[in-house]
């Protein structure tokens, strides 16, 4: 029965855990607005359809924290979530990242199994995502300091969940994850750089002149409002510390930036 549900199932961590639960011939239901099985935050009525039958649940969580709460409501049959969160959600002040809190609140409020994988910035941000077009064209410019970010990769917080859905022994529990050690920025572009072999700057912002970059863009003031406010705890120090809950989980270290970056860059 394919019991297990992936949501965000076309996204940068969902689509590997459905790669590697598909490899081990699990039966699963991939679910997102453009997956096999048609699932919309903002559209309840597609919610029966992952809820009927499901028992283990990867949770990537919505913006809106009144969905996600009302959605763990409803789903009585699920007898384990997976959620995806953030590390130092905590210390993120305003109201940024909320859908993510409120994940977490409502399984642990739930009755069901949980387990929660608190992750720091993934390395695919540079490939996959919001920093792909500025590296491309050899700027990055960010305010983040000069304190060292473990950053983790995907491949590394897929093959957790996959774990974590199908086998026992972690309920309960809220895994770290992050890379092996950490690099400023700095060092993470002049890596990408080197494995491109290409030139990329990396230009520290002031928040002020970050935030004023990201308006010129056209992003709407709620984005740059939760970047800014993310940065301002990754400068904190919240992030920095490399943690061991990869190791934990899969008896190996996670990926380092070095290796994400020759087989993405190269
Ligand atoms: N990037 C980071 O460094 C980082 C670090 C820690 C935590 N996180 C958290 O990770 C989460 C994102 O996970 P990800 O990177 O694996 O995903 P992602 O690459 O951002 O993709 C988003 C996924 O959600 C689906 N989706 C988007 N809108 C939807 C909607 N209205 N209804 C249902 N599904 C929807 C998308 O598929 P469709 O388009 O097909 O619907 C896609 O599968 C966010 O909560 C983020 O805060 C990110």
């Amino acid at each position: 029965m394919n019991d297990i549900v992936i949501l965000g199932a076309t996204g940068k961590t969902g689509r590997r855990v459905v790669e590697l639960l598909r490899a081990e011939g699990r039966q699963i239901r991939p679910a997102s607005r453009s997956s096999e099985v048609r699932f919309d935050w903002s559209d309840a009525a597609t919610w029966e359809g992952v809820l009927t039958g499901a028992r283990s649940m990867y949770l990537v969580a919505p913006e809106d924290p009144a969905l996600v709460r009302d959605f763990v409501k409803r789903a009585e049959g699920v007898e384990r979530f997976v959620v995806l969160s953030g590390r130092g959600l905590e210390h993120v002040g305003g109201e940024a990242f909320r859908g993510m809190a409120a994940a977490e609140e409502a399984v642990r409020e739930s009755g069901a199994e949980w387990t929660i994988l608190r992750a720091n910035n993934f390395n695919q941000n540079f490939d996959e995502y919001t920093w792909r077009e500025p590296l491309l064209a050899g700027r990055l410019a960010l305010p983040a300091g000069d304190v060292p970010e473990p950053f983790v990769d995907v491949h590394d917080i897929a093959a957790v969940a996959a774990r974590v859905l199908t086998e026992g022994g972690h309920a309960g529990r809220v895994y770290e994850l992050s890379g092996p050690r950490g690099l400023t920025f700095g060092e993470a572009v002049w890596v990408i750089a080197q494995a491109a072999g290409r030139e990329i700057e990396y230009v520290e912002l002031t928040p002020e002149a970050y935030r004023a970059e990201l308006l010129a863009e056209g992003l709407p003031t709620e984005v740059a409002d939760e970047l800014g406010a993310m940065f301002a705890m990754m400068r904190e120090g919240h992030l920095a510390e490399p943690t061991d809950g990869v190791q934990r989980v899969l008896g190996r270290p996670p990926v380092s930036f070095e290796d994400y970056a020759a087989r993405a860059w190269a």
